[in-house]
């Protein structure tokens, strides 16, 4: 049984933001896939993709599904409409992509440890909790938004940041907040 939680893909791998089954030529070779629309798409809720008998076992037996109201026709309208702007504009993806990656290499030159990121998700490794809250804290006060993530959604003893970079960034935007990150971990003494 092979399962792909695309939910940081959907939207912004593969063409026209497809996600990673189409982007690695996997299709037919997945039995279930899930996105979401609160990250690429903007929106809220999500989906799976599977066969029928799935499908309606799925809905007669998965909890979350069983024990939640129905998506508001707004929100359903909302992802359609970013569906349907994925169409239009295909470069979307591949552009997000590239800021984010000349934002990871920034912060990889001034020493941060951002992991195996390849997506518009850059976790930056710092350990402690208490130093990944001093750091968030820091640069939140000097508006840029990186959020701490700690046990139990990381595993203990690697807490990190995870910055979201979107395509209301621009390069001067992301070029500040790499700086801002850099001088605050260099003087909480988490950078050399
Ligand atoms: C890898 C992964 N899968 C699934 C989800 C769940 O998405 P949602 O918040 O839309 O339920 C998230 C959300 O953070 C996620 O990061």
């Amino acid at each position: 049984m092979i399962l792909v939680d695309d939910a940081h893909a959907t939207g912004i791998f593969g063409p026209h933001g497809a996600g990673l089954i189409a982007a690695h030529n996997l299709t037919g070779r997945v039995n279930l896939s899930m996105g979401t629309l609160s990250k690429g798409l903007g929106g809220f809720g999500g989906f799976i993709t599977c066969s029928e008998p799935m499908k309606d076992w799925l809905i007669n037996a998965a909890r979350s599904v069983i024990y939640t109201t129905a998506l508001p026709p707004a929100v359903c309208a909302a992802g359609t409409a970013a569906l349907a702007l994925l169409k239009q504009e295909p470069e979307r993806g591949p552009e997000l992509l590239r800021r984010a990656a000349r934002f990871r290499d920034t912060l990889r030159a001034s020493g941060f440890d951002t992991g195996p990121s390849t997506s518009m998700i850059i976790p930056l490794k710092i350990g402690a909790n208490a130093a990944a809250l001093a750091l968030a804290e820091r640069v939140r006060a000097q508006g840029v938004i990186a959020v701490a993530i700690r046990p139990p959604t990381v595993p203990p003893g690697t807490a990190r940041l995870r910055l979201s970079v979107t395509l209301a960034h621009t390069r001067d935007d992301l070029d500040h907040a790499a700086h801002l990150l850099a001088t605050a971990a260099r003087e909480l003494g988490l950078l050399p």
